[in-house]
């Protein structure tokens, strides 16, 4: 038995769509409360500094309008910090953000931004936001987080995502080691990136991960079938992995 696993859904790219005509439409809050009618636990967004996806506007919006918890996803700078303090999310992810991506490549490096990171980690948990760190799966980063005092973390599966035979397994024992060590030492385990119906279900059997955000894939598969119907997929392949 290992215990229930949340699914957080990235709405970003229904933002993505919207803001490549300049519409109003798709709307990403109306996505938003769809997926949560559909068994998503919570809704992630990232507000990055381009605002290439998700607006200001749509935070506020997300803020008020959610009947689940909103996690956002911010790069670890002063603006970033002002906003996530005004709005005061249930949870907020600190990633690693370069305007040239495509999209978050890479983990944090927690270890050698510690003294960046800290007063962050500080400010937003005393504002009641539970704070978590995008991180790859390795002892030195969940050291670093050991070190920051935050009480999350979500270790990136994008390399999982992208490998294949001998060496996705070997990634995903990686995962699994990372997980064990942070849930060890107190520290709640979320995972995320590149997740889709074919890959999830290794990554929703590690028994220490209580939650796992996706987007892309989701909201890809929803031009299919819909974003309610592909949802609830995505949940049921997690549950039936515990
Ligand atoms: N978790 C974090 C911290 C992310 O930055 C992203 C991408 O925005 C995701 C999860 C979701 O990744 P994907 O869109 O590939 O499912």
């Amino acid at each position: 038995m290992t215990g229930p696993l949340r699914l957080g859904v990235n709405i970003d790219h229904v933002a993505t769509v919207r803001n490549a005509r300049g519409s109003g439409y798709p709307d990403p809050v109306r996505a938003a409360l769809v997926a949560a009618d559909h068994g998503a636990d919570g809704i992630t967004a990232h507000l990055r500094e381009d605002r290439r996806h998700i607006t200001d506007d749509d935070i506020a919006r997300l803020s008020s309008e959610l009947t689940v918890p909103l996690n956002l996803e911010m790069a670890a700078t002063q603006e970033m910090l002002g906003i996530a303090l005004r709005h005061r999310p249930h949870a907020a992810c600190i990633v690693p953000e370069k305007r040239e991506e495509r999209t978050t490549e890479g983990g944090l490096d927690a270890a050698g931004q510690h003294d960046l990171l800290a007063p962050m980690v500080r400010d937003l948990g005393a504002a009641g936001i539970r704070v978590s760190l995008f991180i790859e799966p390795a002892a030195d980063q969940i050291a670093a987080a050991i070190a920051l005092g935050a009480p999350v973390i979500e270790l990136h599966t994008g390399r999982y995502a992208e490998l294949s035979g001998e060496a996705q397994v070997a990634e995903l024992r990686r995962i699994a080691d990372a997980a064990a060590l942070a849930a060890k030492n107190g520290i709640e385990v979320h995972a995320g990136h590149g997740l889709t119906f074919d890959n999830v279900v290794p990554i929703a059997a590690i028994p220490q991960l209580r939650e796992l955000n996706i987007g892309h894939f989701l909201i890809g598969e929803a031009i299919f079938d819909g974003l309610g119907p592909v949802v609830r997929r995505m949940k049921g392949l997690m549950e039936d992995a515990r």
